[in-house]
């Protein structure tokens, strides 16, 4: 794990949107994975100024989303499709057939689900993806408990996820308790990955995340078992961490190192 931490949630955002627009640069026809929630919300707002001012382009770019919620249609102002194109593709220049979130209100979900695996497979594989992490430890919606190669599924919602989810709802809304999300597995076939945590709510799952065992009880603990997984962290979420300047030691070298090369 590479792990980064930085001063505040806005230069999280900043590192974060560069890691994609870099990725952009580099490969115009990079498939993402995205991610809902209000951890990467000023990240898309870096992505669509940088669009907007023609830094960079989605033109040519593939998305898969990580997880929606099972029994809401696109249309749901609470379902992630319609929090994706309010809050990043309605405002770039990425093509609407191009753009993957998993479908609540299939008919069958579970072979929604199947098919979701065989699009990502077709698309050549997730070059990048973006993650958020629940305050119990889930990225998508993979809850604690979650087998660790897990793959695209209807999962259930802990009571945690949909009280800590229950704000984007109006009072007496439907609020689902059932998901489809990519797995752990789909996760970590991602080529590379990075995952963004702000907060001091977050930080105990940082903890568990980092530092913690390997184990199904935190499933970001995974991310432990990824060659290319990038952890970006502000001053809160990072406050639990036991060995916290160890982890500022090795960036502070990295970047040492990063800089040296660049004078050759
Ligand atoms: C939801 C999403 C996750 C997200 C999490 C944290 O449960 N399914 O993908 O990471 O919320 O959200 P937030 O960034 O709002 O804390």
């Amino acid at each position: 794990m590479h792990i980064v931490i930085l001063p505040t949630a806005n230069c999280v955002a900043e590192y974060g949107a560069t890691l994609f627009i870099d990725q952009l640069s580099a490969k115009p026809d990079s498939v993402l994975g995205l991610a809902t929630g209000s951890t990467p919300l000023a990240l898309y707002h870096l992505l669509i100024a940088a669009n907007q001012q023609q830094q960079v382009s989605f033109a040519c770019a593939k998305t898969f989303n990580l997880d929606e919620y099972l029994g809401l249609n696109s249309e749901h102002p609470q379902s992630y499709r319609y929090f994706m194109q309010q809050h990043l593709f309605n405002h770039i220049d990425i093509l609407p057939e191009n753009t993957a979130i998993p479908d609540g209100a299939a008919a069958d979900p579970v072979a929604a689900c199947a098919r979701y695996e065989q699009q990502i497979i077709a698309a050549g594989g997730i070059d990048l993806q973006l993650l958020g992490l629940g305050r119990n430890g889930h990225i998508g919606f993979n809850e604690p408990s979650s087998g660790l190669r897990s793959r695209t599924r209807i999962k259930t919602l802990t009571a945690a996820t949909i009280a800590d989810n229950a704000r984007f709802f109006q009072t007496g809304d439907y609020q689902p308790h059932l998901s489809i999300t990519m797995g752990i597995g789909t996760i970590l076939d991602a080529r590379k990955i990075v995952l963004l945590a702000t907060g001091v709510t977050k930080a105990s799952a940082v903890k568990a995340m980092i530092e913690g065992p390997l184990a199904a009880a935190c499933p970001a603990s995974a991310l432990q078992l990824h060659q290319q997984a990038t952890i970006v962290l502000d001053e809160a979420a990072a406050s639990e961490l036991a060995d916290i300047e160890f982890y500022r030691h090795i960036e502070r070298e990295n970047q040492a190192l990063l800089k040296r090369l660049k004078q050759q």
